[in-house]
């Protein structure tokens, strides 16, 4: 079959990247979807079960830290796009160990960014870079993160993040390679790896464990249904301008303690357990070295010039996730014992 667009995703076992992924196979069944994932701890084949048997969809375990590897992907399928998420993506696991965050998000990027311009000849290709608001740094009480907000990260992994950054925009204006770029705030929704705030506080609510909240709880963060991210990824790819970057937010701000209150709230009534059980479990604890105040970000720039919104509340996207979580168990017990490695040796390994 000849595909209008055969595109390489990093990072497609992951949190966002299996929702990118599951969007692109389903809308453009033109297109030649890869997925390329080294399956650290954070990637699991499971998140895409239900569209790993479509005829457009391709998987390819490769770290993207080897080059060599790299390279014979993109001319095996000849790929014309990338949109790269593949990443070390966990704050805390970056104040424990900085070097592999400098590995993949900033050498293997490096990497890619390499294969994109030995690969192709014209300006008739794209290569989204997804990153986050944290390059930004720390907000104070008042205003938002724009795209001319200066970089200021503040931990291993933003620092990590900001040096891709740069590293993709240079490639833009030293070779000419077509980059669009994305930074998006705090995504919650199906899949996400319970070492996040979201996720964990979900899972210790339903098994009764403590809820450790990070210093006062006074942090704030700017929360996005991870398919609305997907939805903003897949119009800036399409739409957006070479060159530009692009901030992706839904101006929902909650401080951390008001967000665990309020799941607390929702799955007490969603577990039809008396009022007020699961905010006991609530546990202040040390804070996080470096921790960034405030998140926010101003997303007027992608409603106005390409009319991107998001489509679901907070309440509603919460909702959801709480049911998705208590509904796929099993998927928890997977990601956390390690059983979706022999998933992968079922799945590929013939
Ligand atoms: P994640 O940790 O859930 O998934 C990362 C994926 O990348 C995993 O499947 C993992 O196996 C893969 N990976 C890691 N190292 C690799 C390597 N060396 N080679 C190939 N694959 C590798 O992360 P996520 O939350 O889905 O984030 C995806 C991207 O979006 C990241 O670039 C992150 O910086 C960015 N982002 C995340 C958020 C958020 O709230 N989670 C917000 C804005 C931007
Ligand atoms: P996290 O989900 O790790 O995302 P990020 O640090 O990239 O924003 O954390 C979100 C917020 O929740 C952050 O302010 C740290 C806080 N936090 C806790 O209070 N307790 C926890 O157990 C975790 C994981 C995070």
């Amino acid at each position: 079959m000849n595909y209008e667009k055969k595109i390489l995703i990093t990072g497609g076992a992951g949190f966002i990247g299996s929702h990118v992924v599951r969007r692109f196979l389903r809308h453009y069944p033109s297109y030649l979807i890869v997925n390329l994932d080294k399956l650290t701890y954070a990637g699991n084949l499971k998140n895409l079960e239900d569209v790993d048997q479509l005829p457009n969809y391709r998987f390819e375990k490769v770290d993207i830290c080897q080059k060599e590897s790299l390279q014979h992907v993109f001319e095996k399928y000849e790929i014309t796009d990338v949109i790269h998420l593949a990443a070390e993506s966990h704050v805390d696991r970056s104040i424990e160990g900085p070097m592999e965050f400098a590995q993949t998000n900033v050498i293997g990027t490096l990497n890619l960014l390499e294969c994109a311009r030995k690969s192709w000849k014209d300006a008739n290709h794209v290569f989204h870079h997804v990153s986050t608001d944290e390059v930004y740094g720390s907000l104070g009480s008042e205003g938002l993160f724009k795209e001319t907000t200066a970089y200021d990260p503040r931990s291993p992994y933003s620092a990590s993040k900001a040096a891709s950054d740069h590293f993709v925009n240079a490639y833009f204006h030293t070779y000419g390679l077509p980059i669009k770029m994305s930074n998006c705030s705090n995504n919650y929704g199906s899949h996400h790896f319970p070492e996040k705030l979201i996720p964990l506080m979900i899972h210790n609510i339903q098994t009764l464990k403590p809820l450790p909240v990070y210093g006062k709880g006074e942090n704030i963060r700017d929360w996005l249904w991870v398919e609305d991210h997907a939805s903003a990824i897949d119009t800036i790819f399409h739409k957006g301008t070479v060159g530009e970057s692009y901030n992706v937010g839904g101006l929902n701000e909650w401080k951390n303690i008001d967000l665990v209150k309020y799941l607390c709230r929702l799955m007490d009534q969603k577990l039809n357990r008396e009022s007020g059980t699961s905010e006991k479990l609530i546990t202040f604890v040390k804070d996080r070295a470096g921790h960034d105040a405030r998140y926010a970000i101003d997303a007027s720039k992608l409603a106005a010039e390409l009319g991107w919104k998001p489509s679901i509340t907070f309440e509603e996207g919460l909702s959801k996730t709480v049911d998705w979580y208590l509904a796929n168990e099993n998927w928890l017990k997977d990601v956390t014992s390690g059983a979706y490695q022999s998933y992968y040796q079922k799945m590929y390994h013939h």
